[in-house]
């Protein structure tokens, strides 16, 4: 039997209010610290070279179950497993097996593509001409010119310097990709091509992607299936198609935006078009 890329069950993860210290019981004071349920009794189960969105809006909880997944978080209730390997009690062999992009992702910026590449491999372990091998395999795919590969990070555009930061991800070739809002502040050119990128990685090397966005054109376009994600919860997954086929008869034609209004009675802030 195969395992799913990815499956969770009955996840939650709490914080304290205000966020600066871990949540303490004390029963003695007849009371509980007050908590934060960022993540709260998640299920679903991600088969092997499916994209799944997670689509919600800031704070719903989208970073704290990538971080879950991630290992970077202990789940409070629940598990989650990767390939069949537990992300608590098999930290090590997960983090084999995934890697994660977030919009902050750590860059020498005065350096260029192929010497932050180059950094990565070798804090990965990699041999050295392999290393050389497999970044200009990746830099070819990017289309990122041998000139271009060798500017500083900071004078390439931000669309190529988050593709570089995916690109960083491959270079230890993770079955199961991570990527925290991969194209949130991006203009509209540069989105496209990390959203392109994403597919064709996707289409070559049969990666499985979880993604989060607050964007509902690119949960529509680029994901198999979508989860919409509110307070802490899933309230919806599936594919878009039947996300959006779900308000029918009432409303033909709804968008995924009419689909998240539908279900959570909220609006989905619209960033990218007042950025
Ligand atoms: N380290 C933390 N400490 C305290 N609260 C946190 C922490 N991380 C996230 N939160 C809270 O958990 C909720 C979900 O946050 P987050 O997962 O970052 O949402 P999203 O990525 O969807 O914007 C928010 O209320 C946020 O304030
Ligand atoms: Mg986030």
């Amino acid at each position: 039997m195969s395992f799913p890329a990815l499956e969770a069950q009955g996840v939650c993860k709490y914080f304290s209010a205000d966020g600066s210290r871990p949540l303490l019981p004390l029963p003695w004071l007849g009371r509980q610290a007050k908590k934060v349920a960022a993540v709260e009794d998640i299920s679903f189960r991600l088969p092997r070279g499916e994209i799944l969105g997670i689509l919600g809006p800031n704070g719903s909880g989208k970073s704290t179950l990538v971080r879950l997944v991630a290992t970077l978080l202990l789940p409070d209730k629940g598990w989650i497993r990767v390939f069949g390997h537990d992300v608590v009690r098999e930290a090590a062999a997960v983090k084999k097996m995934i890697n994660r992009v977030s919009a902050e992702a750590a860059f020498f910026k005065r350096l260029s593509a192929v010497e932050n590449l180059m950094y990565a491999a070798r804090l990965y372990g990699m041999e050295g001409r392999t290393a050389r091998r497999r970044i200009g395999e990746i830099l070819e795919r990017l289309g990122i010119a041998a000139e271009k590969a060798r500017e500083p990070l900071e004078e390439l555009s931000r669309g190529m310097q988050q593709k570089v930061a995916i690109a960083r991800a491959f270079l230890t070739s993770p079955v199961l990709l991570l990527l925290d809002e991969p194209t949130t502040g991006l203009d509209p050119r540069s989105k496209r091509e990390v959203q392109d990128f994403i597919r064709e990685l996707r289409a070559v090397h049969d990666t499985t992607v979880l993604l989060t966005t607050h964007d509902m054109a690119e949960a529509d376009s680029l994901c198999d299936r979508v989860a919409i994600m509110c307070d802490g919860r899933f309230v919806a997954l599936d594919t878009p198609a039947r996300l959006k086929a779900s308000l029918e008869p009432t409303h033909v034609g709804a968008s995924l935006e009419d689909v998240f209004l539908a279900l959570t009675g909220k609006e989905l802030q619209a960033e990218e078009e007042a950025a």
